[in-house]
């Protein structure tokens, strides 16, 4: 896909900036595995299960590229990413047993293993570990973005539930939910890496204004992939969010613009959940432009991303993070 936006001229791609990133990475990675330790040994099965997959670490690639491209010269950094990749396993060990997932990382769930009980005390572990280092940290106004973070993804994940099954939730109402559940935390990790450098109020609002619109990019593109992509691919099963009956966009537009009588299907599946009608709703959401449409508006977030971007100097970092918003709608997995 293109993205009708300013790039660098010299085109890099996303092995590019996990290069630019890898050794930094190694080190934040070493210190999710030093910390994620516990001597009870199923918080240790599963938090190692979930883990050890692996998974893109894109968060935690924000905070070092938002840090570094804001001047940061400590090490700090690896500690706050390791922190924001803590929270970001919780909220997928909860939201799996929310959403009874199957499959994640190419592997299957720790509910679908060790059981749902199992999954939400360790999510719950990890959330607590991610406070313990943030502590560590002794910035409070770090403490105070991320108490503030998962206190929205947790509202977020909420109101989600609030609207599963219902056919009248719209575009508004699903923004308003992929903002807490998901781009709130993109927005913290950019913001956090500004909050190290000590950088000026307008970097910080830059930063965390591109990874707020790169987060609502990526979680649109990701509902996309729910109805494209295959399990092989994406390492999660597709047809996750109609199983739910989760009103994402592709259904929200789908369900506005299909003819009456594949609406009112439409209207039905999601009152009901269940993959049964999987491929009647594939058809009405490829029958009425719904794909194109969200991918649109997926594609003006990234680019609202790159706007953001603007005060900040150029630099293989700044390069790395434009990049980046491209990739969040263009990657298939
Ligand atoms: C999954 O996030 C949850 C969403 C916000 C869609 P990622 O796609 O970043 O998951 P991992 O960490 O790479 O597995
Ligand atoms: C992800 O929402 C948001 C959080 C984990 C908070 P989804 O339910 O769309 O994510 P996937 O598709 O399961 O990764
Ligand atoms: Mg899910
Ligand atoms: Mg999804």
């Amino acid at each position: 896909m293109n993205l009708s936006v300013q790039r660098a001229p010299e085109s890099i791609s996303f092995a590019d900036v996990q290069a630019l990133v890898r050794e930094d990475m190694q080190k934040v990675d070493a210190l999710i595995r030093r910390r994620l330790g516990s001597d009870v040994m199923l918080v240790n099965q599963v938090a190692e299960h979930i883990v050890a997959a692996g998974g893109k670490r894109l968060r935690p690639m924000l905070v070092l590229l938002a840090a570094r491209a804001a001047g940061y010269q400590g090490v700090q950094h690896y500690q706050a990413a390791a922190i924001i990749e803590f929270i970001h396993t919780a909220t997928l060990l909860h939201d799996d047993v929310v959403d009874e997932s199957g499959l994640r990382r190419g592997r299957e769930t720790a509910n679908a293993l060790f059981g749902n009980a199992a999954s939400v005390l360790v999510g719950d572990y990890l959330y607590s570990r991610s406070f313990q280092l943030m502590v560590e940290l002794d910035r409070m106004r770090i403490m105070q973005v991320l108490a503030d973070t998962t206190n929205a993804i947790a509202e977020g994940e909420v109101l989600q539930l609030m609207h599963v099954g219902n056919p009248d939730t719209d575009e508004a109402a699903y923004l308003r939910v992929i903002e807490r559940k998901t781009a709130v935390l993109f927005s913290a990790a950019c913001r956090i890496g500004a909050i190290l450098a000590d950088a000026p109020e307008a970097i910080e609002k830059a930063l965390a204004d591109y990874g707020m619109a790169l987060g609502y990019a990526f979680q649109i593109a990701d509902d996309v992939l729910d109805y494209t992509s295959d399990a092989q691919t994406m390492g999660k099963n597709v047809g996750d969010d109609l199983a739910e009956g989760k009103p994402t966009l592709p259904l929200i537009h789908a369900l506005r613009h299909a003819p009456a009588d594949q609406a009112q299907a439409l209207r039905r599946v999601i009152e009901t959940g269940g993959l049964e009608s999987l491929d009647l709703v594939i058809a009405a959401i490829r029958g009425s432009g719904a794909l194109d449409y969200t991918l649109r508006r997926a594609t003006d977030y990234a680019q609202q991303a790159l706007t953001a971007l603007a005060p900040i100097a150029p630099g293989a970092e700044t390069s790395a993070l434009e990049l980046l918003a491209e990739y969040a709608i263009s990657r298939s997995s």
